[in-house]
């Protein structure tokens, strides 16, 4: 079991997400069953449960969101916590203050947690080590891990599919610059599923997969350079967004010409994987990575993916406070039938 408890000794509960890699199928699969509970309350007329009330969370978010910083606020408001929001332009990293000596300020008001994304990788482990009190929930850092969208898309898929085991999971486009893509793949190999790495080379490196041989012990990792060849058989595609941001040096000649090449269009899905179902954690870029036609159509799960965002950061900001450890103990003997 891999916990990364604070070192506090006070607060012995305190459970810090900082990404999926290294977590035990057991414990993925815990925070998703919790998801699904927490999801019956969105349907609720009145929602709102007193399941943190008192506690803190400050969501520290200095890299833009719009999925994540709003999903995570209204979580900890329908859990009955205070939240508290702090963007870059309205903090005093924008006068110079580091990200640390940030952190370290808002820990002296004493939060139970601190949200933290940031465009450093690394950043959200940084604090787990350095702050004594506040559980930390890494809510994307740079290129290295974006831990609750993996965990929203296992909500999603298991609510699509009824399952999250005995799949082909795809994963197209920009692999090299995305989190979303590292996280997905270190929970599918932990479950046992197959994990397909599909795009140019230059966005699909070989080297890439080395950074997942540690988990991948029956092999479960292919790279594709051929869209309709990796797309064959797949349950589920994850398309990614083009992340011209952190592109440092060009890594496709043209974007039309990307599209026509690894854009995920309905001709494409329907000749390699009519059945699949076709994820996207946003935003989109239209007609680059993806087709209106794909992302509005019928296999499309985008707006299911946002709508359980709520769901899953409920419970990741429940257990950062209450601790994962008993749920996981109590969950034994039944992971076989999830
Ligand atoms: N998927 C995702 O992280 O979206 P935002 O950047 O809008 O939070």
């Amino acid at each position: 079991m891999s916990l990364e408890l604070n070192n506090s000794t006070s607060l012995p509960n305190r459970w810090h997400l900082l990404g999926i890699e290294g977590k035990s199928s057991d414990e993925i699969l815990t925070l998703v069953d919790s998801a699904a509970g927490f999801r019956e309350v969105l349907e609720r007329d009145i929602k709102k449960v007193p399941a943190l009330r008192g506690k803190t969370i400050v969501n520290l978010f200095l890299e833009s969101s719009t999925r994540t910083r709003t999903s995570f606020e209204i979580a900890g408001k329908i859990l009955s916590a205070d939240t508290i929001n702090i963007g870059s332009s309205d903090s005093s990293v924008s006068k110079g203050e580091t990200v640390l000596d940030t952190a370290a300020v808002l820990e002296s008001m004493n939060p139970d947690v601190i949200v933290v994304r940031h465009s450093a990788s690394g950043v959200p482990g940084m604090l787990a080590k350095l702050l004594k009190r506040a559980a930390i929930v890494n809510a994307g850092d740079g290129l290295h891990e974006h831990p609750s969208q993996a965990l929203l898309d296992l909500v999603t898929i298991k609510e699509s599919l009824g399952k999250v085991t005995g799949l082909t999971v795809g994963i197209v486009g920009d692999v090299r610059h995305s989190r979303v893509a590292r996280s997905n793949a270190f929970a599918h190999l932990a479950l046992g599923n197959k994990v397909r790495f599909i795009g140019p080379s230059t966005l699909v490196p070989r080297e890439f997969v080395a950074a997942f041989k540690s988990v991948d012990q029956k092999n479960s990792v292919e790279v594709f350079h051929d869209l309709e060849k990796g797309l064959a058989g797949c349950d589920i595609v994850i398309c990614l967004r083009m992340q011209l941001e952190r592109m440092e040096e060009h890594f496709v000649p043209h974007l039309e010409e990307y599209s026509r090449e690894y854009g995920i269009t309905e001709r494409v899905l329907k000749l390699s994987a009519p059945n699949a179902k076709v994820m996207h954690p946003g935003p989109a870029n239209r007609g680059i990575e993806i087709s209106s036609e794909v992302l509005d159509g019928p296999r499309s799960l985008f707006h299911l993916q946002v709508k359980n965002g709520v769901a899953t950061r409920m419970a990741i900001l429940f257990h950062a406070i209450n601790g994962l450890s008993a749920d996981i103990i109590s969950r034994k003997g039944v992971v076989a039938n999830s």
